[in-house]
């Protein structure tokens, strides 16, 4: 089972193992930088980050320069610690061509799991709370992964600007189409044949209209 959480010191093992894969390669979604690392393994240090990272999630919060409002993930499958998620509440000019609403990361030992995609699928839940609608989602356009990530979750390809692929994607579920409202039970029983022709509604043929009638209410 995938499930995103809130970055927590108590799995403060299991990140720096993450963080230990990934070696100098950036890690996605993390909101941690390399240079941090000295200051994050103080004693106290991890815990003040997740806290810090939490405060990143509320709008007016002292944020480094550049950076907009974010929700900060990791992804856990089964309980384990595979990976990285950001959701960013706003795009910035930058953002807008590299960057995007949403970006992620999967440590190297769990990937072509169908991690990626399953997280993906769940922080366009978040964004879609945060009110964003549709959400850019970019990646290099020589990352074939990520690209497939995006696509699998709906991307429609604005276009590559330099070497990012900018991809729109929903955050909601398309709405199912209504079905015609159901006439009302005893209209359809009190019904005089003789009148039928003159009064009952041709887009509901009376094999259809009995049909409802048997049926509940669709919620
Ligand atoms: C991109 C990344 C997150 C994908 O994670 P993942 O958990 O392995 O992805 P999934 O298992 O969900 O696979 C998604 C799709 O990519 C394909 N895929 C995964 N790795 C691939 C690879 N190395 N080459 C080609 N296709 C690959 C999968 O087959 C799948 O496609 P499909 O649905 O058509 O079968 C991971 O490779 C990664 O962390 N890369 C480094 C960071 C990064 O690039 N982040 C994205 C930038 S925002």
């Amino acid at each position: 089972m995938i499930e995103l959480i809130r970055p927590t010191s108590l799995l403060a093992e299991q990140w720096w193992e993450l963080v230990d894969e990934f070696g100098e390669a950036p890690i996605h979604g993390s909101g941690y930088r390399f240079a941090d690392r000295a200051e994050l393994e103080r004693p106290g240090g991890l815990e003040a980050w997740v806290d810090l990272l939490a405060s990143y999630e509320v709008d007016g919060s002292d944020l480094p320069e550049g950076w907009v409002p974010g929700s900060y993930r990791w992804i856990l499958q089964d309980e384990q610690l595979v990976g990285t998620i950001t959701v960013r509440h706003r795009l910035t000019g930058a953002l807008l061509v590299v960057g995007g609403h949403i970006g992620y990361a999967v440590r190297p030992s769990a990937r072509r799991r169908g991690i990626a995609t399953a997280a993906l699928r769940q922080a366009l839940g978040v964004a879609a709370r945060l009110g964003i609608d549709p959400a850019l989602v970019t990646c290099e356009d020589d990352n074939l992964a990520s690209a497939r990530t995006i696509e699998a979750s709906g991307g429609v390809l604005e276009n590559v600007l330099g070497t990012s692929r900018r991809y729109w994607v929903p955050t909601t579920p398309p709405t199912p189409p209504t079905p015609p409202t159901p006439p009302m039970l005893g209209t359809v029983l009190a019904a005089d044949p003789a009148d039928s022709a003159d009064s009952a509604d041709p887009a509901v043929p009376a094999a259809d209209a009995a049909d409802w009638a048997g049926r509940r209410a669709p919620a």
